[in-house]
């Protein structure tokens, strides 16, 4: 078998390779270039000698900038000198693309790195972080896909607010006043009437000026809506998912010794997560010196002071009625509060999950949006919300549904101190270059 990349090339050392690649960093010394060639699997030194390559070969390493693509072919050593652990000894070289200077160098500005996101994105850091993303879609999909659940697609342009409706970007449709979703909800629930189980993956948009390190103006969002689900399904289905992610993402070794994380801790991530309610989780913030009032939602200091200790995300269950909206059911053991809760990643990095069960019959339906217009001092256009509504007049069935944002979970994970830094081109209230 052709040994085509490095870390091919490592697990075989001795073999002859030909590898294509980007060179990472470069240093001559003497009648030796020696260069850091990156690709997709990995990093390895290659040491071109004047001696023992033709001359086109030599004078194209010395030209070849660094993030110049190249092509080379030599074998591999083990050499414990070299920073990457083995060494490629090149018989020939030759450039694909010469670089023009690279405008990132060793010590750069947060903002500089963000303008330059689009050749940011070949840094260690984020390659590895974009390996990890992309893991996370697939270890959830993976998930719920075992469990019968169906994929669906709902429209991103929408007439309907699936949260607030507060925050949500406009634009105009042929001229009609429209919104990108804030939440496929809504749509998720029309489909489980025929697929029972289903979720809903695509972006949703927030319009929040808050410039905080958890808020995205476009996030991914996975959206599972579950017919004859009640919340304590719900509650099991979500730390089913997240431990699940965690698990297969621990065995990602490659990944988890690139980041810096204990595989250990991360399989640690196993049900059951704790369950606080929302009045439990007031007296723990009361005795830690942190007073909130019933009815009050948990600002950022709460929320840290709330999961400092915790290695594992925690349920905050069944909140005041009057915050949560209007989609939540009255709970008829406690009607000062919603069947809901929110999942509270550990060490304070937020919110990943909300979740609840859905008002399922058309009267308390009508009452519940009557509820929340007068406390939020909102009108519903109901002419917008009508086909939602009217679910709940043709075979209506109890279920429940959550949204997991994606960034967070990755965010919490990989213990970034910035969710910007769990998307590719992050979108905020000060950014949408490039
Ligand atoms: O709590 P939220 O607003 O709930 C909903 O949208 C429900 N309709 C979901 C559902 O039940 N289908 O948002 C759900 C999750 C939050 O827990 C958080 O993880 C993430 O979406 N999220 C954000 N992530 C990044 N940036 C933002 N601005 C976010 N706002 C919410
Ligand atoms: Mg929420």
């Amino acid at each position: 078998m052709a040994v085509t990349h490095v870390a091919q090339a490592i697990k075989r050392p001795a073999a002859q390779a030909s590898l294509s690649g980007w060179i990472h960093r470069k240093r001559a010394s003497g009648g030796i270039i020696f260069m850091v060639l990156r690709d997709v699997t990995g990093l390895i030194q290659v040491a071109v000698k004047k001696d023992l390559v033709d001359e086109k070969s030599w004078q194209q390493a010395g030209e070849a900038a660094v993030e110049s693509s190249v092509s080379v072919s030599g074998t591999v050593k083990e050499d414990k000198r070299s920073p990457t652990g083995f060494e490629m000894e090149a018989s020939s070289f030759r450039i694909m693309h010469a670089s023009e200077p690279f405008p990132i160098t060793e010590y750069q500005s947060t903002e500089l790195l963000l303008d330059k996101r689009h050749l940011w994105l070949r840094s260690q850091k984020m390659i590895n972080v974009m390996k990890a993303r992309s893991y996370v879609f697939r270890y959830a999909r993976e998930f719920l896909d075992k469990r019968g659940f169906f994929e669906v697609t709902p429209p991103i342009i929408t007439k309907v607010g699936g949260e607030t409706g507060a925050d949500m970007f406009e634009t105009d449709f042929f001229g009609t006043k429209a919104y990108l979703t804030e939440s496929s909800q809504l749509y998720a629930e029309a489909m489980i009437f025929s697929l029972e189980r289903v979720y809903s993956f695509v972006p949703s948009f927030r319009a929040e000026k808050s410039r905080t390190t958890k808020h995205l103006a476009e996030y991914w969002h996975l959206e599972p809506e579950m017919a004859y689900y009640d919340n304590k399904k719900n509650m099991r289905l979500q730390e089913g998912l997240i431990s699940h992610i965690a698990q297969r993402l621990a065995n990602s070794e490659d990944i988890a010794k690139a980041l810096g994380i204990n595989p250990a801790d991360m399989s640690a991530i196993r049900p059951p997560f704790k369950r606080v309610s929302y009045e439990e989780a007031l007296k723990i913030l009361n005795d830690k010196g942190f007073p909130l009032k019933w009815g009050e939602d948990l600002g950022v200091e709460h929320e840290r002071a709330l999961t400092q200790e915790e290695n594992k995300p925690m349920f905050v269950y069944n909140w005041p009625r009057e915050i949560k909206p209007f989609y939540m059911p009255i709970n008829p053991k406690d009607e000062r509060t919603v069947l809901c809760s929110d999942l509270q990643a550990p060490k304070g990095h937020g919110e990943i999950i909300g979740g609840s069960e859905r008002v399922w019959k058309y009267e308390d339906l009508m009452e519940r949006m009557a509820e929340v217009e007068k406390a939020k001092g909102v009108k519903f256009n109901m002419s917008n919300y009508q086909w939602w509504v009217e679910l709940r007049k043709y075979g209506s069935v109890p279920h429940a549904g959550f949204g997991m944002g994606v960034e967070r979970v990755i965010k919490w994970l990989l213990n970034l101190d910035h969710i910007r830094d769990a998307i590719p081109f992050p979108r905020m209230s000060n950014r949408l270059e490039p």
